[in-house]
C-alpha cells in the first residue's frame, strides 16, 4: 500500500488516551484524526476496544506501536505482528507505525525504546527486518525516530544518515517527531536543523510533537509537558522543508483535560496555516 503524499494528509490530531474517551464520544473534539496505541487495543473485545471502534466510526485513525522492536537481533515476533495485522483490518487506519529501535534482546523485555547502533551491519539487519514486517503486514510502514541518552563507539554514520537510508532501502516512510530530534540534538550537541535538512522530503508521512523535561545538562523525553517554545520553532522549520504533513500532538503523562491538548492542536494548525498549510 503506498501513502500518496497528498492523499495522506490528515490535517492536525491527537494521542487517543482512555482518559479522553467519553469526553470525545460526547462532544466531538474539534481535532482532524486520532492516532491509537496499538497495544491498548490488542486484546479480544473489552472497553478500549468498545471505545475505538465508536471513535473510528467518527474521526480517522492511524496506529502507533511501541513493540515491534525492529532493530532487535531476537527473531521478529511473528505472534505480535499478526495480532497487529489483525487490529488493522478492525480498525482500517490510514497507516501504522512504530519506532527506529529495540526494546529487548535475549527474550528480555527493556519496556524501553533503546537507540541503536548507526552501523553498517544494523542498517543491513534493519532494512531486512522492515522489509519481511511490510511483506507481513502487507502494507508499508512509518517508523519514528526516538529520543535517545546514549549513543554506541561502533557507529559508523550519523542517526539521520542511517534512518534516511532505512527508509530508502526498505521502502518505508518516516514518522518525524519533531520533539526527539530536539532532545537528541540537545543531549549529543548537534544542530537539529541538520538532522531536518538530511531527511529526504518525500518519504516524511507525519510529524510528532511533545514536551519534555529539561534538566539543565540533560533532557528527558517524559511527553508530560506541554510543547516548549524552541519545539514550535523547529516544527515550523520542518513545515518549510517537507510541507503538508499529518500532525499531532503527543502526551503520555499528566494528561490534562482535553480542551487543553485541542489548544495545542489549534496552535500547531495555526503555525502550518501561517505557512499556507491547512486541511
Ligand atoms: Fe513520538
Amino acid at each position: 500500500m503506498n501513502l500518496d503524499r497528498k492523499e495522506s494528509f490528515l490535517g492536525f490530531g491527537l494521542g487517543l488516551r482512555s482518559d479522553h474517551y467519553e469526553d470525545i464520544l460526547e462532544n466531538n473534539p474539534a481535532v482532524d484524526w486520532f492516532e491509537a496505541i496499538s497495544e491498548n487495543y490488542m486484546v479480544p473485545g473489552g472497553k478500549p476496544l468498545y471505545y475505538l471502534d465508536q471513535i473510528s466510526e467518527r474521526y480517522p485513525i492511524v496506529m502507533h506501536g511501541v513493540s515491534m522492536s525492529i532493530g532487535s537481533t531476537d527473531p521478529l515476533n511473528m505472534d505480535y505482528l499478526q495480532d497487529l495485522k489483525n487490529l488493522a483490518e478492525r480498525v482500517q487506519p490510514k497507516w501504522v507505525s512504530d519506532h527506529l529501535c529495540w526494546t529487548g534482546t535475549g527474550g528480555y523485555n527493556l519496556h524501553d525504546l533503546m537507540p541503536l547502533p548507526y552501523s553498517e551491519e544494523s542498517l543491513k539487519h534493519v532494512i531486512g527486518r522492515v522489509k519481511q514486517v511490510q511483506d507481513f503486514l502487507e502494507r508499508r510502514i512509518l517508523l519514528e525516530n526516538v529520543s535517545s541518552y546514549l549513543t554506541y563507539k561502533n557507529s559508523t554514520m550519523s542517526e539521520w544518515e542511517f534512518y534516511s537510508e532505512v527508509a530508502k532501502e526498505a521502502d518505508c516512510y518516516f514518522l518525524l517527531d519533531i520533539n526527539n530530534i530536539y532532545v537528541s540534538a540537545f543531549n549529543h550537541d548537534f544542530d537539529p536543523l541538520d538532522y531536518l535538512n538530511a531527511i529526504p522530503e518525500d518519504r516524511v508521512r507525519q510529524f510528532h510533537l511533545a514536551g519534555h523535561q529539561n534538566n539543565g545538562d540533560h533532557i528527558v523525553d517524559t511527553h508530560d509537558h506541554p510543547v516548549i517554545r524552541e519545539v514550535w520553532d523547529l516544527y515550523g522549520h520542518a513545515l518549510d522543508r517537507f510541507g503538508t504533513v499529518s500532525t499531532m500532538i503527543e502526551r503520555d503523562d499528566h494528561i490534562p483535560a482535553l480542551n487543553n491538548l485541542v489548544s495545542e492542536v489549534d496552535q500547531a494548525r495555526q503555525i502550518a496555516a501561517g505557512k499556507g498549510i491547512s486541511l
